[in-house]
């Protein structure tokens, strides 16, 4: 099986701007080092909507979410084709917003695989337009896959046209729901706004801790977790760098959280759990160089993630 690269460079779903440049940040990561992986992995780009960038934006709970629309169907569409010509997808992306895109990529592309998520993140990234806080994008993925609004928490005054565009989100690839919350698995989420631990409690969603990761070991936390998807037939595997402690690598992310894990422990647990086999697909997001404060060290840390993990999908597939 062949991996092939995909290249999602919208930034419209962030709330701050240039994650956009975080995969040209990883490319340029990759030639200080004198590697040749892009070069052996060529990227294949999907079309973005950053031009809206420069609009009006009409819609204050659901930001630029007409553009995510398009970026969703773009994303589903490179990824469903990815897989079904049995190549394993790996998707660099600039900030969390077209993660749902992928999930229903996937989702297309096996109608009837039972699809298991582990997200990595310091986020729980479960808003709707109802409960977000800021109106970005990339705090929603999550809602569109499980297919929840959470009306129960409604906070914001939402209009008729982001609810139609959200409706759609939440259809693209055909196929709403496109998980359970049973097949949801966080790991170091630690930056949640109240309705999104309503959910988490309302739903049983786990979350591993980075404490909790800590003291079970990372091996034996992951087995949990995989033991957790064993009714699961694939796995996607969501990996934004702010899950990772911005004062043990960098600032170069649009939303750091302190306390979070270190690098080594990251590596070692993508490894793990792409050793189970049953993973399908996965992505690397938010790297934003812009807001670096030591040059290009998120991208770097990322790249040896990206790198490393690569490996272990050529030797696992
Ligand atoms: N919960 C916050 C919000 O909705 C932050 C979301 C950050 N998400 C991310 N993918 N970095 O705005
Ligand atoms: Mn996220
Ligand atoms: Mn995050
Ligand atoms: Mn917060």
């Amino acid at each position: 099986e062949k991996i092939r690269l995909l290249e999602m460079k919208s930034e419209i779903a962030a709330g701050t701007r240039g994650s956009s440049m975080g995969i040209d940040a990883l490319r340029i990561a990759s030639l200080n080092k004198k590697s040749n992986y892009f070069l052996r992995y060529p990227l294949q780009k999907i079309a973005d909507r950053n031009d809206l960038l420069w609009a009006d934006n009409p819609t204050p709970f659901g930001i630029r979410i007409e553009g995510l629309v398009e970026v969703y169907q773009n994303v589903c569409d490179s990824v469903s084709r990815t897989l079904i010509n049995e190549e394993f997808p790996i998707v660099l992306s600039a900030d969390h917003g077209s993660a749902g895109g992928t999930i229903a990529g996937i989702k297309k592309a096996f109608p009837d695989k039972t699809l298991g998520v582990i997200w990595i993140d310091a986020h729980g990234d479960l808003h709707s337009p109802y409960t977000s806080p800021t109106g970005n994008m990339h705090g929603m993925p999550l809602a569109t896959a499980l297919g929840v609004d959470n009306e129960e928490c409604k906070v914001n005054d939402v209009k008729e046209v982001t609810l139609q565009k959200w409706n759609e989100l939440k259809s693209i690839g055909g196929i709403n729901p496109k998980i359970t919350p049973d097949n949801l698995v966080f790991f170091g989420v630690r930056d949640t706004e109240s309705p999104e631990d309503f959910l988490m409690d309302k739903y049983g969603i786990k979350n591993f801790t980075v404490a909790e990761t800590r003291g079970k070991g990372i091996e034996h936390a992951v087995k949990e977790a995989l033991s957790m998807l064993t009714n699961c037939d694939i796995l996607y595997v969501s990996f934004d760098v702010d899950s990772m402690d911005p004062d043990e690598v960098s600032y170069g992310t649009g939303t750091p959280v302190k306390d979070g894990y270190r690098p080594d422990e990251v590596k070692e647990m993508i490894k793990l759990i792409i050793q189970s086999k049953k993973v399908v697909a996965f992505e690397i997001v938010e790297i934003n160089p812009t807001l670096d404060n030591k040059c290009n060290k998120m991208a770097e840390t990322a790249f040896k993630i990206l790198e490393e993990t690569t490996r272990v999908i050529e030797e696992n597939k």
